[in-house]
């Protein structure tokens, strides 16, 4: 099939990658001259490893197109823009309604929406592409940051949103070989399963959480709580780190989507209310946590590892370390960040310094927050890291629960975990 990907992010690329490698005829519809000339040069516009050699292997196979006008006609136009929230929490959907304006005049195709998009969205736009000869999907994805290659082409399963067999089994022919489940439904189902299926993830995310504020003031380990949750096979093993919190493109901007439809719907969902402000909480639970242990964070020096939202990637958006950086400027502290791949200080407050090191940062700091755990952070050297800080027992609030509590605490630090059994500092439910 000719196939046409609009939008050159991690979804857009993984998807036109993937449907290279099925066979097909690509082309990737990226109206950015910088992303174009990325592309053209064999990099990706963002970091994401394995995609990136996957992408240099197919050379110049894949065509780059500023408009879908220039693109070859086209069985499927794979739409992969994004949908920012709004200040309401709810879905800006312009890009998406954009693109199917763009569709209007061209030959018949199938417009098949892979952006995150609320129920609702395909039902209204199908009857504005119907008009005008095109069929309708909506074909979410799944992808996770840092494994875009992995998850696009293996996909946990393949969910097709239509209101014609012939439709879905055009899509389903984008994927020819895998032996992926997949799932043929009409439209609102699939842009439920999408949005619920983040909805979910990020409620185990917050639930943990809550349970690690318990844990705390039991003097339980929730690392353990979280192992022993997983054992049943009801619940597994997945998405139950207790931490700073969820942040990234996806999660927050799903969970704020979803309860925005509370007055379509007619009926409030608080669970996700509730989902969304245990989130918000984490990072001044932590920085409360820094005040508990020294006092006045006036001119205190703290050193911030992982600005990144997770590790293997470079997206800082609505990154939890972002706004703990956030907290401490407010409260007078000077901070100093670093991040393994996150270089350039966009998207986080100009006040911060920039260390070129994991070991450098720490020159004179009071304290040390873990904030994104990159595998190099768990292998750095404890009483090399001790000796850099100030004082006798720095210390070392470990935002993941990534590094080994014994050898900090034998380093001499004042190790602070999330809901572990030393972090025992504030009385139960106090700021949740
Ligand atoms: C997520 C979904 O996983 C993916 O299916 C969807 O398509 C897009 O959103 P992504 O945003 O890449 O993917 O990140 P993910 O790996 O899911 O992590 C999201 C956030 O949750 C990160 O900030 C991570 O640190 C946090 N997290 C994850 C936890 O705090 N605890 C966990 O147990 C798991």
């Amino acid at each position: 099939m000719r196939v046409a990907v609009v939008g050159a992010g991690p979804v857009g690329v993984a998807s036109a990658v993937t449907a290279a490698l099925g066979g097909h005829d690509v082309a990737v519809v990226e109206q950015r001259d910088d992303r174009r000339s990325c592309l053209a040069e064999g990099h990706l516009p963002f970091h994401e490893e394995a995609l990136e050699h996957a992408w240099k292997a197919l050379g110049s196979s894949v065509a780059l197109r500023a408009s879908l006008r220039d693109a070859e006609s086209a069985d499927l136009v794979v739409c992969c823009v994004g949908t920012p929230s709004l200040s309401d929490g709810s879905s800006d959907l312009s890009q998406v309604e954009g693109v199917a304006t763009e569709m209007a005049g061209l030959p018949p195709a199938v417009f098949v929406v892979r952006s995150t998009v609320p129920p609702g969205t395909g039902t209204r736009l199908g009857v504005q592409l119907a008009a005008t000869g095109h069929g309708y999907a909506a074909h979410p994805e799944f992808l996770q940051e840092g494994r875009a290659l992995q998850d696009s082409v293996h996909p946990s399963r393949i969910v097709v949103g239509a209101d014609e067999p012939w439709i879905h089994q055009r899509v389903f022919a984008l994927y020819p070989g895998l032996s992926s489940p997949r799932l043929a439904v009409d439209i609102p189902t699939a842009e439920l399963i999408k949005v619920a299926a983040n909805a979910h993830l990020a409620m185990r995310i917050s639930f943990i959480n809550e349970m690690a504020v318990v844990a705390e003031h039991f003097g339980a380990d929730i690392e353990v709580v979280a192992k022993g949750l997983g054992m049943d096979p009801r619940i597994g093993p997945s998405f139950l780190r207790a931490g700073l919190g969820y942040g990234g493109s996806c999660f927050p901007k799903d969970v704020r989507g979803l309860t925005a439809l509370s007055r379509a719907v007619g009926s409030e969902l608080r669970l996700l209310r509730a989902v969304i402000e245990v989130n918000l909480q984490q990072p001044v639970r932590l920085v409360d946590r820094l005040m508990t242990r020294l006092g006045s964070l006036r001119d205190r020096r703290v050193a911030i590892w992982g600005v990144a939202f997770k590790p293997g990637t470079d997206d800082v958006r609505e990154s939890q370390a972002v706004r703990v950086a956030e907290l401490l400027l407010e409260r007078g502290a000077r901070v100093v960040v670093h991040d393994p791949v996150v270089c350039a200080p966009g998207g986080l407050p100009p006040h911060v310094t920039w260390a070129d090191g994991a070991i450098p940062a720490l020159n004179g700091a009071d304290a040390v927050v873990l904030a994104t755990e990159w595998p190099e952070y768990r292998t750095v050297d404890p009483v090399t890291a001790v000796a850099r800080m100030n004082g006798m027992h720095p210390l070392v609030v470990d935002g993941r629960n990534a590094l080994c509590e014994r050898e900090w605490v034998r380093a001499g630090a004042d190790y602070q975990g999330m809901g572990r059994s030393q972090a025992t500092t504030q009385p139960l439910g106090v700021g949740v």
